[in-house]
């Protein structure tokens, strides 16, 4: 899916064209994000370098350096490629590596950009190589080279590009080729939030819902999102349905531990694909050490559903341990899952 969007005096407003979104741009979610740096919550030293390279580049009267953002699924990538494109009144246009089969594609894209526009590749690493060659030109000189015809009648043809600023996004920045990478100026990656910003998040989402919930209920769903905004605002609007339909509509402690117990959400945020995962290691492979294929295939999952979306917050917390043999559960998984003892020695 490729769409472009208007520049907007403040949020940005929706996906002009597509059918099915992803995720990250449900308009609902949409619009629970912040629009600017200053509404930004985390991350604080990606805001900086943002901030001062924004105001650095409207100094200068150019567009802003390539910036590539690297992390797991739902940290903000997408969000803060609107917020530049907001910050530096340019247009948005936001496609995606697998949505960019031929150089053709890519082409059409860019020479429609005009002086100061973002164009956000969300997935850069999914980019088939014949597209990225044709990146490099435009990212370096703002140029595409075209060529017609082939072999002895083959021609090459320069397009000039207006000054754009691309946005990349990946999860998986090892897949990244190195002339691609090193084509970016700016080049930052995610964490995850702590509890403290996440709590500021559910506040802030609560106020925009006009949601009623109370500190204790803000920290207990916090703990539960993964270190996750886009968790968080999801979580959000299923506890306040519980909340709605099951009591008087306000948030509590209680009613989220309630709520997300019937979501299958357990106190450490854990979902159920993340405790099938464990389980499979702890019961099926004694522990680990256990290759990531092998995990899925038990699971009858994509690798790379397991890679990008259930393993970053499991490695984070220690649940889980990538060594050079394979996946190993720690001692945490296993007190986790409620077995009594880790079965092997580490
Ligand atoms: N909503 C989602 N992510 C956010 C963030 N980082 N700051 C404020 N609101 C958000």
């Amino acid at each position: 899916m490729t769409g472009k969007m208007k520049k907007s005096p403040d949020l940005i407003q929706g996906v002009v064209s597509g059918t099915c979104q992803p995720a990250d741009v449900e308009v609902d979610l949409m619009s629970l994000r912040p629009g600017r740096l200053s509404e930004y919550i985390g991350q604080a030293e990606v805001v900086e370098t943002l901030q001062i390279a924004i105001e650095a580049a409207k100094m200068r009267n150019e567009a802003i350096e390539h910036v590539l953002f690297h992390g797991p699924p739902g940290l903000g990538k997408t969000t803060l490629a609107h917020i530049i494109a907001n910050e530096t009144a340019g247009n948005l246009t936001v496609t995606s590596g697998p949505a960019l089969e031929k150089g053709g594609d890519l082409i059409g894209i860019l020479t429609h950009l005009s002086r100061g526009d973002v164009l956000f590749v969300d997935e850069i690493h999914r980019l088939p190589k014949t597209v990225e060659e044709f990146l490099y030109p435009a990212m370096e000189d703002y140029a595409v080279d075209f060529v017609f015809d082939k072999g002895a009648h083959a021609r090459s043809h320069r397009i000039r590009l207006e000054q754009f600023c691309l946005v990349g996004a990946t999860t998986r920045v090892g897949l990244l080729s190195s002339p691609l990478r090193d084509r970016f100026g700016i080049f930052r990656s995610l964490d995850f939030y702590c509890e403290s910003d996440l709590v500021q998040i559910t506040r802030r989402s609560a106020a925009l819902l006009k949601i009623a919930i109370d500190t204790a209920g803000a920290q207990e769903l916090s703990r539960r999102s993964r270190g996750t905004p886009r968790i968080v605002n999801r979580l959000l609007k299923r506890v306040r349905d519980y909340a709605q339909v099951r009591a008087d509509g306000a948030i509590t402690e209680d009613i989220v531990k309630t709520a997300l117990l019937l979501e299958g959400v357990d106190e450490k945020g854990l979902t159920d694909l993340d405790r099938r995962y464990l389980k499979t290691v702890i019961d099926f492979y004694d522990g680990g050490p256990v290759g990531i294929e092998a995990i899925a295939a038990t699971l009858q999952e994509e690798t790379d559903t397991l890679v990008d979306v259930v393993e970053p917050y499991l490695l984070k917390t220690g649940m889980i341990l990538r060594t050079s043999s394979g996946r190993r559960a720690a001692q945490i998984a296993y007190l986790h899952m409620g077995y009594p003892h880790q079965k092997k020695m580490l």
